[in-house]
């Protein structure tokens, strides 16, 4: 069998620096996004490495062209669910398509890219979440935000439940403030939190995708199977710093 991750969101941010980590340490990877450009600027980084699949998550199609991108020998290591949106909106002024389109990719992609990959997880292997501090408290403007990723932490543990000696390890790790088009947007003047993400930026507590992969990475391949599962692992967190962290966190 050949071993292989499957990253979602890999053409931005967390999912793209975690591809190249993966790489870097001379692991194949499948990188899913809907941007087929930035897909392929990625894969220039390692073509022998690194697959692509533009596909949009979100609807069911999408999913089956991403499982059908793995080889029939290939068993996946890790399946790393980092796609999401967090786009900003009043809980009074929701309708039915927004609801849908923020779960369509936070809640169900993940959820049903689980389901389908399943049968192709390596003993040992490992689905990681990516949670967020939204996923434990709220704030204006970040309503449905939160409950999607309330309801992703919740289905962490409903999956172990039902994984359990089934050799596939479910975990959830919050990226803490990163640099990228997420923060960018809730720096914005129209978003009704701003001021909370502007003392983020002001405080230096922004962080690089490439530092959230190097912990993403060590989450996934350095711990046991029942601290990965545990709770939901904090990038700000000091106690395991000294397990991966090289230099400081924020910059
Ligand atoms: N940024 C932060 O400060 C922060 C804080 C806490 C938690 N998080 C979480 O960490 C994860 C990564 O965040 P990030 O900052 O790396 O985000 P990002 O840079 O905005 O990237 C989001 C990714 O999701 C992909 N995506 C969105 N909708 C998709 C769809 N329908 N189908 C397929 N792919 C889709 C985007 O690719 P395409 O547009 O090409 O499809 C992009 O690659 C997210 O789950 C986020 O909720 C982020």
């Amino acid at each position: 069998m050949a071993q292989i991750n499957v990253v979602t969101g890999a053409s931005s941010g967390v999912g793209r620096a975690l591809c190249l980590q993966f790489a870097a340490k001379g692991e194949r990877v499948l990188a899913l996004a809907r941007r087929a450009d930035e897909l392929e600027t990625l894969k220039a980084a390692f073509p022998h490495l690194i697959a692509v699949v533009p596909c949009d998550l979100a609807s069911p199609a999408g999913r089956v062209a991403a499982a059908a991108a793995l080889r029939e020998e290939d068993e996946v290591r890790a399946l790393v669910h980092s796609a999401a949106i967090a786009s900003l909106e009043d809980m009074r002024e929701m309708t039915s398509a927004s609801y849908h389109a923020m779960m369509a990719i936070n809640l169900e992609a993940p959820l049903f890219l689980t389901r389908d990959l399943l049968p192709r997880m390596a003993k040992g292997g490992r689905v990681l979440h990516l949670s967020s501090g939204s996923a434990h408290r709220t704030l204006a403007g970040n309503g449905l935000y939160c409950i999607s990723k309330a309801a992703l932490l919740m289905a962490k543990d409903a999956w172990n439940a039902d994984l359990a000696g089934s050799g596939v390890t479910v975990g959830s790790a919050m990226p803490g403030v990163v640099i990228g088009p997420m923060q960018d947007a809730a720096r914005e003047n129209d978003h009704p939190s701003s001021a909370v993400f502007l003392g983020f930026r002001d405080d230096g507590r922004l962080i690089r995708p490439e530092r959230v992969a190097e912990f993403l990475y060590w989450l996934l391949r350095s711990t046991g199977d029942e601290a990965f599962a545990a709770g939901d692992w904090n990038i700000f967190d000091e106690a395991h710093h000294a397990e991966w962290l090289d230099g400081p966190l924020s910059g």
